[in-house]
């Protein structure tokens, strides 16, 4: 089936064609490994589908699916045209196979798998969250061990990724995801969706101290996160000051962002005093990392506690196939690779990844 581990280990650089559709974002890019390990992006095709859900306010799985078939191929013509390759360059092809939506990872994994058998390439078959967290180490050279908080509009955990394969989830929301309670607030004051993006601009007129929100599990030691009491004391408190004006809404806005900025920075600092290594990394990884009442106050609970902070570029925080690309060129240079059959999975937790490289 073309999945012998031919010239993986060879000392040319690795090119790797990477697929993702397991949320809201079609998309493809081509990247390439060097011996020495430094990565190189040589495209890098997302197609957002907002405009498709806008109208939900939030993401519909059915509409998703069915925009990543529609869009799938043309993102992946324009990924190899923009890189100036064809199939038959490539060492192999990696697509997410969860977790994820599982309508929309069934067109990313099956357009992969589809590739790989007319191309003869191996097949790379991916973990979102694996690819999350790798991204550091293409764009910033990160050695492992380091802290990986994802905060994004289906995850908020903490990981700790140890090498290749080997993840330990520390902690996690048990409730909604950070984005999610940021869209839903949006929807609540009647902002726009994606309604992260939203928030963080009526923020920006906003007073933080005007309302005091809970604070949910900070009392306890655990490294976990739920926002669903707090969401639902940002509903009441809008209904209290109702009819909203624009200072409502910016105060109401700007006083949920300092909250949760507190509880990030609080927890950040908590899974950092855990961690014993001398060079403490923290990655922050996923679609709320752009906001930057976030991000300050994550560099200030890094720094208190010696720590250096890295977050990539957005473009590269938020779903894409550079990600993708990139943690399929870490497997396979690995030796690993992975057989036609492997499955779609809807939910696959990071732990479970973890076999993956040992025993695969
Ligand atoms: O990582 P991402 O693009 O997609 C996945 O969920 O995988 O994250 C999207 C989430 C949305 O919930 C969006 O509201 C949130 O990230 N987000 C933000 C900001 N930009 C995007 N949240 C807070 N502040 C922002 N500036
Ligand atoms: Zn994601």
């Amino acid at each position: 089936m073309g999945l012998r581990p031919s010239k993986v280990a060879g000392q040319s650089p690795h090119m790797v064609l990477g697929l993702e559709s397991s949320c809201d974002e079609t998309a493809a890019a081509v990247v390439l490994r060097h011996p020495d390990g430094r990565g190189e992006i040589l495209s890098n095709v997302v197609r957002s589908q907002i405009d498709e859900h806008r109208l939900y306010g939030g993401v519909v799985p059915e509409l998703a699916a069915r925009a990543h078939v529609a869009h799938m191929d043309h993102i992946v013509r324009r990924a190899l045209g923009e890189a100036g390759v064809r199939l038959a360059d490539l060492d192999g092809i990696a697509a997410t196979a969860g977790p994820g939506l599982i309508g929309g990872v069934l067109v990313g994994l099956t357009t992969g798998k589809a590739l790989a058998v007319a191309s003869g390439k191996a097949f790379v078959a991916i973990n979102h969250l694996e690819a999350h967290a790798l991204t550091a180490r293409l764009t910033d050279g990160a050695s492992f061990p380091y802290l990986m908080l994802l905060v994004s509009g289906g995850h908020t955990q903490f990981v700790l990724v140890e090498g290749l394969g080997a993840y330990r989830k520390l902690g996690g929301t048990i409730d909604d995801a950070l984005g999610e309670a940021f869209d839903k607030v949006a929807k609540m004051l009647g902002l726009g969706y994606p309604g992260g993006p939203e928030v963080e601009r009526a923020a920006l007129s906003g007073d933080a101290t005007r309302f005091q929100f809970p604070k949910p599990l900070m009392g306890e030691d655990r490294l976990d996160f739920s926002f669903s009491g707090l969401k639902t004391a940002v509903r009441l408190a809008a209904e209290r000051v109702s009819p909203l004006g624009e200072q409502d809404i910016a105060d109401i806005s700007a006083s949920f962002q300092a909250t949760v900025a507190g509880i990030l920075a609080r927890r950040t600092g908590q899974a950092l005093q855990t961690l014993e290594v001398a060079n403490k990394v923290l990655v922050v990884a996923g679609g709320v990392a752009a906001n930057k009442v976030i991000g300050a106050a994550l560099r200030e609970a890094t720094a208190a506690a010696g720590a250096q902070l890295i977050v990539p570029p957005p473009a590269l925080c938020t779903d894409n196939g550079v990600m993708v690309a990139w943690a399929g060129l870490e497997r396979l240079t690995a030796g690993h690779m992975d057989g036609l059959d492997f499955p779609a999975r809807a939910r696959w937790p990071l732990d479970d990844a973890a076999m993956a490289v040992h025993h695969g």
